[in-house]
């Protein structure tokens, strides 16, 4: 049955995997993409139903994903086809490992683009380019630098380079310790910036758009982002957890650890949105600016600040370690199964992960200039073309597609007696709830916002 190691070493406490799984889920999602989806949607409604998928929804599935990964102890597609085999199930579950590799690859694409960003930003910040900005030349400045592809490539090769490098070394040495310091010190940062938000004058307007709901803002299309965001900001559906729960010591608990990484999670990003909306009100820009909103409105901020350019330059070193860790997280996956089925060392292994998918992050590059084209997502623009594409076919599409077959494996297809035997609730109400979660409310929550995004229902 289950082994209680992975050839590929072990986390060396249950901290330890609650520090690498939260570095992975806390990321660019959180504070690049979480408010500017919620700008886009209108604020409250949005912010809602974002936060009912990842109670309802992200938090069983995020069980189940440990669950899976716990029990197979390798990459994700090893451990379906060997879990499949166990519990005499249908071979083809194999292909829920295949579509989180490709799944993982898109995401690591775009996602190592905009890691770039943030790089540049800490050189800008630390040279005083934000001194002096309003939302003008903020805007302006953001645009000089993604219209100038030579110089996304730059960074964003940079940015590949050091997730391969902390990924080819391997699950202790290089995973763990990135992460330790890293997060406590983002999160004091956003503290800071929240405490700067208040001054602007325009704190209460911020806190409103972000947690007052205005139902008439959600469309169809904000229902299926706030979902697709869920995944995305809790790293699921896509077997990023499911690899890090194959490092995970049996005597975890994956109740307690899923809570408190999704609530970590989703504390950084309401922290995210308010620090950010105040200062967009403050400044007469425009909540549903895209995806520059970050990047056109913390500058502001850092401008103005006692202190900014220390604190500037901080805050965009720690998103870079942020975004680092959630990148490491993107290849682990891939990497792993090379490891396993191709015979390849790790660094090989991370080398042609990363390779690839860098490769593929040129196609984001040029979305924001040359190749850029406008389509119409639910009644909203989206201008950045294939990225665009990217981004809603892996979080809106693969990562709740991914989840939901996972909560369906883990609870219809494993055997009770070894869910049981895993999650190590007993068989009393936690237990129930869970089983009730998994099997019923995830997935059909899943499929209903599918078929409402699809105009079904
Ligand atoms: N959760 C990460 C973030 O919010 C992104 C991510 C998605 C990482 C899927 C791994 C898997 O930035």
């Amino acid at each position: 049955m289950s082994a209680t190691q992975s050839i590929h070493g072990m986390w060396s406490s249950r901290l330890a995997f609650i520090l690498a799984a939260t570095g992975s889920a806390v990321g660019l999602g959180n504070i690049w993409k979480f408010p500017y989806m919620a700008g886009d949607n209108g604020g409250g409604a949005f912010v809602l139903v974002y936060l009912l998928c990842v109670l309802l929804i992200g938090i069983p599935i995020m069980m189940a994903e440990i669950l899976i990964g716990r029990r197979g102890r390798q990459s994700p597609i090893n451990t379906m086809r060997s879990l499949a085999a166990d519990e005499r199930r249908h071979g083809l579950w194999v292909l829920l490992g295949w579509g989180g590799m490709v799944a993982g690859f898109l995401i690591l694409s775009y996602y190592s683009v905009i890691a770039g960003w943030t790089l540049a930003y800490v050189f800008r910040a630390l040279g005083g380019g934000f001194m002096g900005l309003d939302g003008e030349s903020a805007g302006a400045l953001f645009n000089a630098l993604i219209s100038d592809p030579e110089r996304l490539l730059a960074w964003h090769t940079i940015f590949m380079v050091m997730t391969t490098i902390v990924v080819s070394r391997g699950v202790k040495s290089g995973l763990e310790q990135a992460v330790k310091v890293m997060m406590p010190a983002l999160f004091l940062l956003l503290l800071a910036l929240v405490g700067y938000a208040l001054t602007t004058g325009e704190f209460q307007r911020g806190l409103e758009f972000l947690l007052v709901p205005d139902f008439s803002a959600l469309t169809r299309g904000s229902v299926i982002q706030a979902m697709g965001q869920a995944f995305f900001t809790l790293s699921l559906g896509m077997g990023a957890i499911m690899m890090y729960g194959s490092y995970l010591p049996r005597s975890a608990s994956i109740l307690n650890s899923s809570l408190l990484i999704a609530g970590l999670d989703t504390l950084v990003s309401l922290l995210a949105g308010l620090a950010i909306f105040p200062i967009v009100f403050a400044n007469g820009m425009e909540p549903g600016a895209g995806p520059g909103l970050v990047f056109m409105t913390l500058p502001i901020a850092f401008g103005q600040m006692p202190g900014g350019l220390l604190f500037g330059t901080l805050f965009f070193i720690l998103l870079v370690f942020a975004a680092w860790t959630s990148a490491i997280s993107l290849v682990e996956p891939a990497a792993a199964w090379l490891v396993e089925n191709r015979g390849m060392n790790r660094v090989r292994a991370a080398a042609v992960v990363g390779t690839l998918a860098w490769l593929l992050g040129i196609v984001t590059i040029m979305s924001f200039s040359d190749w850029a084209f406008s389509f119409d997502f639910h009644g909203e623009t989206k201008s950045n073309g294939l990225f665009d594409i990217f981004d809603i076919l892996t979080a809106n599409i693969m990562l709740p597609l991914g989840g939901l077959a996972m909560a369906v494996f883990a609870s219809w297809f494993i055997g009770r007696s070894s869910t049981v035997d895993e999650l190590q609730l007993g068989e009393g109400l936690l237990y129930r709830a869970w089983r009730f979660a998994a099997r019923y409310l995830a997935p059909l929550g899943v499929l209903l916002i599918f078929m409402s995004g699809l105009g079904v229902i």
